[in-house]
């Protein structure tokens, strides 16, 4: 086959060569199952959707007008009607929710499929080692989406970071501002919302980071100890404006207009989204009625996501604090918090023996100590070669996809930069720091590892 992509940088060409579209099934047509099938549409010279499981029926049809190529005979309902028929693709997508990644990996590891698994892996330590023995033993190429990895932005800081640019890193501040609003929409109203009913807000929403700081760190510097601070501090009943009075729903509340996180200023105010996009479309069931002004606000009417932020039944975390220490003794710190005007715009700071780096998510700004001269890099957000822009998470989705396809296309799991077994330690970390928060305790990861039965 001839490779498209120069090996480790993401840089594939959309031009005519003797190579297939590399064949994807799509599990999931919900908000991820369509951002990575859209690369195929910009990119099919790369990669084609052949088939597709989504059982709910308005997604189904509106992904399948999109993807039209798809046979009818491989379109099901449930990921495990199409597990029951031979191989349909070279690899496949796994984009439904948290809980249900871990038995679908193993299924169709088992038939040889290449698998591209949303993050997070799975919801306990034990399922994630169990996919991660299932991938191995079927020698097939694995990637968990930590998209921020394949972004430009992150490419470059590792690039520098590689080079020894900051000579040995010697501590990493990290913050991601969640938004008061994206916290309200996912981890107050909406699908994160609960522990029991997904996961714990460090998994949902930071497994990319403690995953991008292990990467940061590299592999020679495994993280060895972990501690953690957080709680639920403000979407509780108790802290609910008195003015609300016994309201449950923003279309109720007389507090509304004063309240920062009315679900009407949220979904309903134009100026702040397109109104047809994400989040409008979660509140319209994913796409199960039109998304258009007067659905929305019916559905803020009847649905989840027209409550009360204080009236929610979520109970995790609002703000987290981990502390990391990685082997060698270098230490990073780590904070998750929903109050902040920033969405998802990590800020990163790397102190180094010779230099530091100030990430902003879009330039970098690095200081040569020995020279003390100041170079801000500014990556954009989109991979060389690949159609349709960087597409969302700073480019890191199509950087992702362009990556993935290309280790299928050339049979080289190595250009991922992510073993599976590196994917299972960063999420291990992530367990590891919640039961330090809810023990109080600092934890020995390895030891971690091993009493939560995931070393063989
Ligand atoms: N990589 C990232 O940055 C990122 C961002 C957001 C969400 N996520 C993760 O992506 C995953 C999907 O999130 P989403 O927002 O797209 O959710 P979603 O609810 O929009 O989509 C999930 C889809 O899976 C479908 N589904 C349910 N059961 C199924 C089955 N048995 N077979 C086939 N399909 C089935 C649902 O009907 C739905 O359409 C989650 O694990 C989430 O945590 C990752």
């Amino acid at each position: 086959m001839t490779p498209l992509l120069q090996a480790g940088t993401g840089e594939a060409a959309n031009q005519v060569t003797d190579r297939l579209p590399v064949k994807i099934a799509v599990i999931g047509a919900g908000e991820r199952g369509k951002v990575y099938a859209s690369f195929a549409l910009h990119n099919p010279l790369l990669c084609q959707v052949v088939a597709l499981a989504e059982p709910v029926s308005r997604r189904r049809e509106a992904f399948l007008r999109r993807h039209v190529d798809i046979p009818a005979q491989n379109v099901f309902l449930d990921w495990k009607e199409m597990v029951k028929v031979p191989k349909l693709a070279d690899a496949v997508v796994i984009c439904t929710l948290d809980q249900l990644h871990a038995e679908c990996v193993v299924e169709f590891a088992k038939l040889g499929y290449h698998i591209l698994c949303e993050k997070p892996m799975a919801i306990s330590p034990q399922e994630c080692a169990a996919m991660t023995r299932a991938v191995v033993q079927a020698n097939i190429i694995f990637a968990v989406c930590h998209v921020l990895r394949y972004s430009p932005y992150n490419r470059s800081l590792k690039q520098l970071l590689e080079a020894k640019a900051c000579g040995d890193v010697i501590n990493i501040v990290h913050v991601e501002p969640v938004g008061w609003w994206h916290f309200a929409h996912s981890y107050v109203r909406g699908n994160w919302r609960c522990e029991e009913q997904a996961t714990f807000s460090l998994m949902a929403k930071s497994c990319h980071d403690l995953d991008i700081l292990c990467h940061y760190m590299g592999t020679n510097h495994p993280p060895r100890q972990v501690h953690s601070f957080g709680s639920l501090s403000h979407f509780r009943r108790d802290k609910k404006p008195a003015a609300a009075g016994l309201a449950t729903r923003c279309v109720d509340c007389a507090f509304e207009k004063d309240c920062p996180y009315s679900a009407l200023k949220l979904y309903l105010d134009k100026s702040k989204h397109d109104d047809r996009g994400w989040p409008a479309s979660v509140v319209c069931g994913g796409g199960e009625v039109e998304v258009d002004m007067e659905n929305v606000h019916e559905a803020l009417k009847i649905g989840p996501y027209g409550r009360c932020v204080y009236e929610s039944d979520n109970d995790v975390c609002d703000h987290q604090v981990v502390n990391i220490e990685f082997e060698g003794g270098a230490t990073a710190s780590f904070t998750m918090v929903a109050f902040s005007e920033l969405v998802c715009e990590r800020q990163t700071r790397i102190h180094g023996s010779r230099g530091a780096i100030i990430g902003d998510s879009q330039t970098i700004r690095y200081t040569d100590f020995a020279t003390g001269k100041t170079t801000v890099i500014d990556p954009g957000t989109e991979t060389q070669g690949i159609n349709g822009g960087g597409s969302g998470h700073g480019g890191g989705d199509y950087g992702l996809m362009a990556t993935f396809i290309e280790a299928v296309a050339q049979g080289n799991a190595s250009l991922l930069g992510c073993s599976p077994q590196q994917a299972l330690m960063s999420h291990v970390l992530v367990f590891a720091a919640e039961e330090a928060r809810k023990k109080r305790v600092v934890i020995d990861v390895e030891d971690y590892l091993r009493s939560e039965a995931c070393i063989d």
